[in-house]
């Protein structure tokens, strides 16, 4: 609903049941329901304002992941909620349309909470996505894809493993939209998945065996143009929008294949192998024409443009296995200060035989080269979260705009969550 021209939202933290096998009630977490969240939407330009209650019995704090926010506002591990109580963050949508999400960030147990299913999209809408040849009518062509994998025990429980072993829990169940087996007809010719890894530790390649989609957009937004792809590797934390042609009356399947994850060291390769079904698509007997995927130069393009030229500071970041320049957590320390308006390069490395996720909070940042070479299609648009494959190294250019706040930190982390859960997270203030 619109109250004096902000859009306000409220979300609920709750614990609840949901049915994953026939007749077996599982616990579970959720947004205003017993699983997941309800999708948020909003426009560029839009003031929105959030009312977020705990009823669980653990304080919990819930993070506009991708969001561009004052600090005070991101949800991270300073604004945690305490049961019974509620946060109200507010904050003005600045920045290009895009499919972002919101999950739970509390220190230490960010795992347990996204695990048990605290977790929902946010999408963002802008001049430059509505005008866009795209499919965009929600829940029929333009269909959200939160992809997470989990273990249910003996009793149908979610079972997170919790024994420190790499890369945490790898499930054996995969779940779309919370649903096991889930699938979508198909009514029109085309159709935009929204893809989110939602996951806490799994990496997915998702594709189709027989076809192709249409990549149109990554992390921050729509890229400059789209790119044919077979399938695209989603890291946790990782989203893109793709879009898939359909004929009459077919039926085909998104499914995640054996992960190209690079060079790592076993349990990582072991995980990489499964492979699953993601989402059936059912096509009816007559399908409604589609536009094929086009559209103007996209705004961030021109408006928000990023130059190398103008970085004044660069920061080296170096990832072991659960710590960021040998440093582990701590909320009392600032890590990095970076200055308002200013352009930076961070130089992003794994030094040890495993992928990270590494994801900044408060700008979308562009893949300037990967090992010195241009990034491939699929980080040429803007991202907030990155695979770090072993042993490579990520140049990244961002710049920190708009909200500066010396008292109150940003983070930077792994996404695989044990890892941030264990530590490897840093704070930053723009001041
Ligand atoms: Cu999606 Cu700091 O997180
Ligand atoms: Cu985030
Ligand atoms: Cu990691």
């Amino acid at each position: 609903k619109v109250v004096d021209g902000t859009r306000v939202f409220s979300l609920t933290a709750q614990e609840g049941v949901t049915e994953f096998r026939p007749g077996v009630e599982t616990r579970t977490w959720g947004f205003d329901g017993s699983h997941l969240g309800p999708t948020l939407r909003a426009e560029r330009g839009e003031r929105v304002a959030v009312e977020v209650a705990n009823d669980l019995d653990e304080p919990t704090s819930v993070h506009w992941h991708g969001m561009h926010l004052p600090a005070a506002m991101d949800g991270g591990p300073h604004q945690e909620v305490d049961p019974g109580a509620t946060w109200r963050p507010t904050w003005e949508i600045d920045q290009p349309a895009a499919t972002l999400w919101y999950h739970p960030h509390p220190h230490g147990a960010t795992e347990q909470h996204v695990y048990r299913g605290l977790a929902g999209l946010f999408l963002l809408d802008d001049d430059a996505s509505r005008t866009a040849d795209l499919p965009s009518t929600y829940g029929v062509d333009d269909v959200p894809v939160i992809v997470q994998d989990k273990v249910l025990d003996d009793d149908g429980q979610l079972e997170l493993k919790d024994d420190g072993g790499e890369p945490g829990t790898l499930g054996d169940v995969v779940m779309t939209n919370g649903t096991v087996g889930a699938y979508q007809e198909v009514t029109t010719e085309r159709v935009r998945l929204r893809l989110l890894n939602g996951s806490t530790a799994r990496t997915y390649q998702l594709g189709f065996a027989d076809r192709e989609m249409d990549l149109v957009a990554t992390d921050g937004g729509l890229l400059d143009a789209p790119v044919p792809i077979d399938d695209i590797r989603l890291a946790p934390g990782e989203r893109a929008e793709v879009v898939v042609t359909m004929s009459q009356g077919e039926t085909t399947r998104l499914r995640s294949v054996e992960a190209d994850l690079g060079s790592v060291a076993a349990p990582f390769a072991m995980g990489a192998n499964d492979a699953f079904d993601v989402l059936e698509l059912r096509a009816a007997d007559e399908l409604a024409p589609s536009p094929k995927p086009a559209w103007g130069a996209s705004e961030h393009a021109t408006a928000d443009a990023l130059h190398e030229a103008d970085a004044s500071v660069t920061r080296t970041f170096e990832l072991d296995e659960k710590r960021i320049n040998g440093r582990s957590m701590d909320m009392g320390r600032i890590d990095e200060v970076a200055e308002l308006g200013s352009t930076e390069v961070w130089e992003v490395h794994s030094t040890v035989p495993m992928p990270h996720s590494f994801h900044v909070h408060d700008v979308q940042f562009e893949v300037l080269s990967i090992d010195g070479d241009a990034p491939p299609p699929e980080l040429t648009g803007r991202k907030d979260t990155v695979y770090l494959e072993s042993g490579r190294d990520y140049r990244l250019l961002m710049r920190f705009d708009d909200y500066a706040d010396p008292d109150m930190p940003y983070m930077y982390h792994c996404h695989m969550l044990m890892h941030e859960d264990a530590g490897m997270m840093g704070q930053l203030v723009v001041v």
